[in-house]
């Protein structure tokens, strides 16, 4: 572990709310990692932003009769109040249409340009001589060329997922005129310079995901080919020497990365740009953006001389299914997470979402049946129980203090090594981003912990009942400090119920093996921390789903 980290996570678009499909397999993994960071005393920060450029956003500004500045406020501040709610700790959300952004994105082309990256080149657009535009992407209306389906965007068919070439019977989004096609002069990025640097550093980089890598070298080894970085639209960050155009939003929105990073740092009074280049850097995305994170965004960062360094680390995760169908707003068949959290606690998604989510490309399914059986039989049954029994016996029997252990047996000696070497063995799946088996690590020591209480028959008050309960209640204060990066609200209170004084977010990793619970120590109020979910609630739940 290094002792400096940047975490982000893919930038949502300023354009919608955040559901659960955007929490799985970003926001989620990346905040359990950085907490986990902060807690083993990494100088870790987590930066994001709202992705606030592109025609999608002006498009639906058009239509709400708003500025798309006033649009993507809305959103930044909306997105931020809804992760904030699900305890995703930012230490900076963001917006690629900050000043910083802009200018460091005007400084990045600069350089490219200065390196011999850029070139001009005259294309062929849609142009609406109605609304005297033209009409990139989302601007044009037609028929998909593959499989006929009508009202299509001529940048992506939504019926069969693919990018027309070029689409039929194209209409002007606005107006609904036939454009005619016009000139038109746009930079682009000499994507193919890079071929080499990159495939190599894809090889020499031994913390990507070997298959991921795989079937990039694949795309490098078929040719990559430059890329337009041009749109003819006002809302973007002007290109320099040519105001009047503005970048593609995949040209600008990941430089904000880096530009929101160094904005909170130098903030701080620390040298960003240092910073930077002295820290482990993780991007945590989605598969979908897969090529803009291992080809675009590298490639960049070799274009100005790698002034800022390349990732470290980039988690790329599958997709959420929805009761095992692929989430579509327009068909309304997903779960916003203001929504969810109406319902149940950000705890109990968080240890959802986790336990579902493996460190692979795999889509993930959100089911409401599981979803209630893991939480009353693993959350409840196994780990609730555990904390509820152990203290609460300690409380009544012991006055709440933690006795002096006495001699120790087999079985004590055999989980006392248990404690001592969990600190260890959950580091090393969290390292190697295995989120979800370390919670289920955890959920084993808690189940092994049950077992010995229920071995050592304590209420029975037989010899060996001590130390019974000082281990247990030392387990307890393990399962504490563990579960933090996982569930920030509930570990705090096991924290609390152990009689422990502050953030329990506050105390190092390594404690979680130190058997740091002495005797003599007062334990605090012992309450149940988690609710069961009734079915009649979830069936409620289901219920929009039911009808489709
Ligand atoms: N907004 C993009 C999406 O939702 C992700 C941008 S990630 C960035 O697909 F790094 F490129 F900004
Ligand atoms: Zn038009």
């Amino acid at each position: 572990m290094q002792n400096k980290a940047i975490i982000t996570s893919a930038l949502p678009y300023a354009n919608g709310e955040i559901h659960l499909g955007h929490v799985a397999s970003t926001y989620l993994p990346a905040d359990v990692t950085t907490r986990f960071l902060k807690q083993n005393g990494v100088e870790a920060y987590y930066v994001c932003a709202s992705d606030d450029f592109g025609t999608p956003i002006l498009i639906a500004a058009e239509k709400e009769k708003k500025t798309p500045q006033e649009y993507v406020a809305h959103w930044n501040k909306r997105d931020y109040e809804d992760f904030s709610a699900f305890d995703i700790g930012f230490d900076l959300f963001y917006r690629t249409s900050s000043p910083e952004n802009i200018e460091f994105v005007r400084y990045v082309y600069n350089k490219l340009k200065q390196n011999g990256h850029i070139y001009e080149s005259e294309i062929i657009q849609f142009y609406c001589p109605n609304d005297k535009k033209f009409l990139p992407d989302r601007y044009v209306i037609g028929t998909c060329p593959y499989c006929q389906a009508p009202d299509q965007y001529s940048d992506l068919c939504e019926k069969c997922g693919r990018v027309p070439e070029e689409i039929g019977s194209p209409k002007c989004a606005i107006c609904g005129a036939t454009p005619t096609k016009e000139k038109t002069t746009h930079h682009f990025f000499r994507l193919k310079n890079f071929g080499d640097p990159l495939f190599k550093w894809l090889e020499e980089n031994q913390n990507l995901q070997k298959d991921v890598k795989k079937y990039v070298q694949n795309w490098i080894t078929s040719g990559l080919v430059d890329w337009d970085i041009t749109r003819d639209i006002s809302w973007g960050v002007p290109i320099p020497g040519d105001e009047s155009k503005v970048f593609y939003g995949w040209f600008d929105n990941h430089l904000a990365y880096i530009s929101s990073a160094v904005k909170f740092l130098n903030d701080k009074g620390i040298n960003g740009k240092e910073f930077w280049n002295s820290a482990d850097i993780y991007h945590f995305i989605g598969k979908d953006i897969v090529y803009h994170h291992y080809l675009f965004l590298p490639a960049m960062r070799l274009g100005i001389d790698s002034e800022y360094k390349l990732p470290n680390y980039i988690p790329t995760r599958g997709h959420l299914t929805l009761q095992s169908k692929k989430i579509s707003k327009s068909r309304n068949w997903y779960i916003g997470l203001k929504e969810f959290l109406g319902f149940y606690s950000a705890d109990y998604l968080r240890y959802y979402l986790v336990s579902i989510n493996p460190y692979s490309q795999d889509d993930l399914n959100f089911d409401w049946d599981d979803f209630a059986t893991r939480i009353n039989s693993e959350l409840i049954g196994n780990l609730g129980n555990l904390v509820n029994r152990a203290l609460g016996f300690t409380k009544k029997t012991f006055d709440g203090q933690i006795p002096v252990p006495d001699q120790y047996d087999e079985k004590d000696r055999e989980v006392e090594s248990k404690i001592k070497n969990l600190a260890t063995e959950l580091s090393d799946l969290i390292q190697k981003n295995h989120l979800d088996r370390a919670l289920k690590k955890i959920m084993e020591f808690s189940a092994n912990f049950n077992q010995y209480f229920q071995h050592k028959e304590p209420w029975k008050k037989g010899p060996g009942t001590s130390t019974c309960l000082f281990l247990t209640a030392n387990a307890v204060y393990s399962i504490a400090i563990a579960l933090q990066p996982f569930l920030p609200k509930s570990s705090q209170k096991i924290w609390e119920q152990l009689g422990m004084n502050g953030k329990v977010s506050d105390k190092h990793w390594n404690s979680i093996s130190g058997l740091e619970l002495k005797s003599g120590h007062v334990l605090g109020e012992i309450i149940p921390i988690f609710a069961r979910i009734e079915d009649a609630d979830i069936k409620k739940r289901k219920e929009k789903f039911e009808t489709k």
